[in-house]
């Protein structure tokens, strides 16, 4: 067998050929230029999405297998952690591409089609797991199986905090990983709206008021249950 090497064990040959813009090739080298970078920025997203999706799913399986253990929700935590750093890698991916120039966006947004993020596989996978439209997602679902197998609520472990243990690490690194989330979606519509103003999406939708609308808080019932911790500390307190 060969020798394994950085190209051969990366395959950077197929990688470094997936860039394939779609405006003739008579187009001005800065045009396809630009599309060039458009298209690398998105693959970028669709890879590290590849690990928060991996990372998000064994971190839901940990928390909802039968076991008891304190490996498994300790490991569900650092999973959580390092997919809300890559919540914020693929939130830089977006600021990045604001040094995308309109003159040049204009020019090759015709060739997209009705090519559009919104048909991503990927984030609808993501979707499911953090919960959209203020619904609770998989990994909700899999943080309360959890307490309850630990004989306690989501809202006992709200209350105890830190002397809960693992499973208030867990909620906090679920709001990391929820407000990480919100934070992608504020940015992307920030540059959706620079790039296209109230224009249309490609994928056929009203493009700002679309985004608007899908831009809700992750965990919703967690969010709730921590804040509610305000008026029963205030009602229990000597007056
Ligand atoms: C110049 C850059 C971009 C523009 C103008 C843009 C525009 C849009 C628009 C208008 C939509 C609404 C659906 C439609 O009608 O097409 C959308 C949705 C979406 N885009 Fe982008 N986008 C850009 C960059 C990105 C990047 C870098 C990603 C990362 C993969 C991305 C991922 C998505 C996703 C996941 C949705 C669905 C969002 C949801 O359902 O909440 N977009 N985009």
């Amino acid at each position: 067998m060969a020798e394994l090497n950085y190209s051969s064990y990366l395959k950077t040959d197929v990688l470094l050929s997936l860039q394939r813009t779609q405006v003739p090739e008579t187009a001005d080298r800065t045009v396809v230029l630009a599309e060039h970078f458009f298209i690398v920025a998105h693959q970028s997203c669709e890879l590290w999405l590849k690990q928060t999706v991996a990372d998000l799913s064994l971190a839901r399986d940990l928390l909802s297998s039968t076991g008891r253990s304190a490996d498994g929700v300790d490991t569900s935590v650092e999973l959580l952690q390092r997919a809300a750093e890559l919540l914020r890698v693929l939130h830089e991916q977006v600021l990045v591409l604001e040094r995308l120039p309109l003159r040049h966006f204009v020019q090759f947004r015709p060739y997209l089609g009705t090519a559009s993020g919104a048909q991503s596989q990927q984030f609808m996978v993501l979707g499911g797991l953090l919960g959209d439209g203020g619904e609770e997602g998989e990994l909700y679902r899999a943080f309360e199986a959890s307490a309850d197998r630990r004989g306690c609520t989501v809202a006992d472990v709200c209350r105890l905090g830190i002397a809960s243990g693992g499973l208030h690490r867990v909620a906090e690194a679920l709001l990391d990983v929820g407000n990480g989330y919100w934070r992608w979606k504020v940015a992307h519509l920030g540059l959706m709206s620079k790039m296209v103003g109230g224009q249309q999406g490609t994928g056929g939708t009203s493009g700002e008021e679309f985004l608007m609308r899908r831009i809700t808080l992750p965990f919703p019932e967690l969010r709730r249950l921590r804040g509610a911790l305000h008026t029963q500390e205030l009602a229990a307190s000597p007056a």
